[in-house]
């Protein structure tokens, strides 16, 4: 038998209160309002990308206080590229996770230097942690990669970019886009305890570029169907923007069937894994059947 423990969703609650406890107290010695920011936009989420983090270290036999920090390095990378995104040079929304944007309840520059010092902090975070020199040279080598050009930040310019191109784009485009934007630092988070570890990550590669284009192709649904009470956000927004999607290219069933396709991807590359990796396999179940 193996063992089951609390439900997915406990397990993932839990692990976002650590995460979120371990940036409030890196942040606690400071005052003012882009301290108050930093700690805003890091609560509230679901803490999907640390969960995985602390996932794969478990996996892996890292000691979960000793994936922490690294867990908490990603949800304020990720919390930063969220107070960009939602800005009005970017998506211009009012709302996210419920509650007023950073710039919306303080002001533009506060959110600009908030997504800046969330970005510092995730790398401090991940050299300092108590791991090996050469995990914390490999987790912050994949970070900065996925993070930037090559991944979010580029994904993220070819997102701003749809929006006024001539023609839509096809399949091939729309990929490399979701990969970017958002596979990219899904992909780390699902690899980071093989790197904590120093194995070959390749299989919990391969699990999280599926899970990562499974999660956008989710997250476009969401926006035409979704309910804006349970998401937090403004929703019905990406076909007016002109937003380029799976959904605005295959259409819902068409985005739901891609979807369940890589669900079964994400699934397979765990094989390795065996039995161990029954968690990392709900975790993909849940990123295609979230509400939220
Ligand atoms: C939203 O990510 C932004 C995308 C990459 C689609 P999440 O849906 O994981 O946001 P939170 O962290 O739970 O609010
Ligand atoms: C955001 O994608 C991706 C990043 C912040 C990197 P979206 O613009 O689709 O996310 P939401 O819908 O605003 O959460
Ligand atoms: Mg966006
Ligand atoms: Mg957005
Ligand atoms: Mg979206």
């Amino acid at each position: 038998m193996h063992m089951q423990g609390p439900p997915l969703a406990a397990r993932m609650a839990q692990a976002t209160a650590d995460i979120q406890a371990h940036i409030a107290q890196h942040v606690a010695p400071h005052t003012g309002d882009v301290a108050a920011a930093m700690v805003y936009a890091c609560t509230g989420g679901k803490g999907l990308r640390g969960f995985l983090v602390l996932e794969s270290a478990r996996l892996h036999g890292i000691a979960r206080a000793d994936a922490l920090p690294v867990a908490a390095a990603i949800e304020a990378l990720h919390a930063y590229s969220l107070v960009h995104d939602d800005m009005p040079a970017m998506d211009n929304d009012d709302l996210r996770r419920g509650r007023p944007t950073v710039h919306r309840k303080w002001s533009e520059a506060t959110a600009l230097l908030t997504g800046d010092a969330l970005q510092s902090l995730a790398f401090e975070l991940i050299a300092t942690a108590p791991l090996t020199a050469a995990a914390r040279i490999a987790l912050l080598a994949a970070l900065a990669k996925g993070a930037g050009i090559a991944g979010m930040v580029g994904g993220q310019e070819m997102d701003i970019a749809a929006e006024t191109a001539q023609s839509p784009l096809d399949l091939a485009q729309i990929t490399a886009l979701q990969r970017g934007k958002t596979g990219a630092l899904l992909t780390w988070s699902a690899s980071a305890g093989a790197l904590m570890a120093e194995v070959d990550p390749a299989a919990l590669i391969a699990y999280g570029d599926a899970l990562g284009l499974a999660f956008q192709i989710v997250d476009d649904i969401l926006d035409v169907t979704g309910d804006a009470a349970l998401v937090g956000k403004a929703l019905r927004k990406d076909a007016v923007a002109g937003k380029a999607t799976f959904v605005s290219l295959l259409g819902l069933d068409g985005a739901k069937a891609r979807a369940q396709d890589l669900l079964h991807t994400a699934e397979a590359a765990l094989a390795p894994y065996g039995d161990t990796a029954i968690t990392l396999r709900e975790t993909a179940q849940f990123v295609i059947t979230r509400q939220n």
